[in-house]
């Protein structure tokens, strides 16, 4: 119905807050356009600078949530443009789209992510086991099914990035960016960790460079994911297992001896690994300075907009060692 999407005024418009500005800083500028059903956020935008601001960045390609390229911050809220309707937002009250908070700024709303790339570099790559004798004359690896669907969830992952936009451990601390990979390459890492074929062991390097221990569980990460990846749940508790496996458990080691379940040392990982990539050093200005969305006060911007998580009182340096 047409009087539903009319979201502002009587008069059918719709009022976009658009971050404006670069890494030096910048202002959200207003822009009245008319309202139509069935748009989403992206679609907005793309009027706007079709009609207002020809020079406003924006970065997209697909308009269908698998690329992974319009991340932002909509109202508050790490999430896909092209994947939130407008009819979804509070009627009668301006849209706010800023850039993604953890990234530097390049301009407007675009950031710059390669940060997460330089994490990539360092995860030790798949290394398939040698084949037995039975594989090898049957041509091919044998693997039981539910082995294959435990890391299957994970590979829907679009790389958007938006979970390690709300991780607080680096939303709101730029030096912890060095020592902590986020929820994102958990993700990876558990996806490759659970493979029946892998032999890398990324263990130790999850809990010594990767900062695993440093996540306390506060789930916002598996919230944002538009892939609905229970990046917590699924990801990083059972690597948080495994870690206190590897480092602890007796009789872990020694099933692993009976069983002859080896995987490489981390040294042989790393050297399996195509490069170990420079530190993610950031540029200037990864937390640009935005002033708070006017929509920040729901329950999930109240936890990752601060140090504490949900719980309330864990900042992300007393978070809890393995
Ligand atoms: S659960 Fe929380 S602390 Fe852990 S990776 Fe996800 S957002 Fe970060
Ligand atoms: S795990 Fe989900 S939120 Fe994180 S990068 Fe992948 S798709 Fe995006
Ligand atoms: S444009 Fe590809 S995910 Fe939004």
């Amino acid at each position: 119905m047409a009087e539903e999407i009319i979201r502002n005024t009587a008069k059918g418009e719709v009022t976009m807050r658009l971050w404006r500005g670069d890494e030096t800083g910048g202002e959200f500028a207003e822009y009245v356009m008319p309202a139509q059903e069935g748009e989403v956020v992206l679609d907005v935008i793309h009027r706007v600078q079709a009609t207002e601001a020809p020079d406003l960045a924006c970065r997209w390609n697909c308009k269908a949530g698998k690329c992974g390229s319009c991340s932002a911050e909509i109202n508050g809220r790490p999430a896909l443009m092209c994947m939130t309707r407008m009819d979804t937002l509070p009627p009668g009250e301006a849209v706010t789209v800023a850039p993604m908070r953890t990234f530097p700024i390049l301009r407007d709303l675009v950031t710059d992510v390669s940060y997460n790339y330089e994490v990539a570099k360092r995860i030790p790559p798949f290394h398939p086991r040698e084949k037995t004798d039975d594989e090898e004359e049957a041509g091919g690896y044998r693997m039981q099914q539910i082995d294959v669907e435990r890391s299957q969830e994970f590979r829907k992952c679009i790389e958007c990035y938006l979970c390690q936009d709300v991780c607080h451990v680096i939303r709101d601390h730029e030096e912890n960016k060095t020592a902590f990979a986020g929820p994102r390459f958990f993700a990876r890492s558990a996806e490759l960790e659970m493979h029946p074929l892998d032999v890398n062991d990324r263990r130790e390097l999850l809990q010594k460079e990767q900062g695993l221990g440093k996540c306390n569980i506060t789930k916002c990460c598996t919230e944002v994911c538009p892939e609905h990846i229970k990046i917590t749940d699924n990801a990083i508790i059972p690597l948080k297992e495994r870690v206190v496996d590897a480092s602890y458990d007796p009789v872990a080691w020694l099933g692993r001896k009976i069983l002859k379940r080896r995987k490489s040392t981390p040294a042989e990982a790393e050297a399996d690994a195509p490069s170990t990539g420079p530190a993610a050093v950031q540029p200037e200005g990864g937390v640009h300075g935005i002033p708070a969305p006017e929509h920040a006060d729901d329950a999930l911007v109240g936890a990752w907009a601060t140090d504490a998580g949900p719980g309330g009182d864990a900042p992300a340096e007393d978070a809890p060692a393995e």
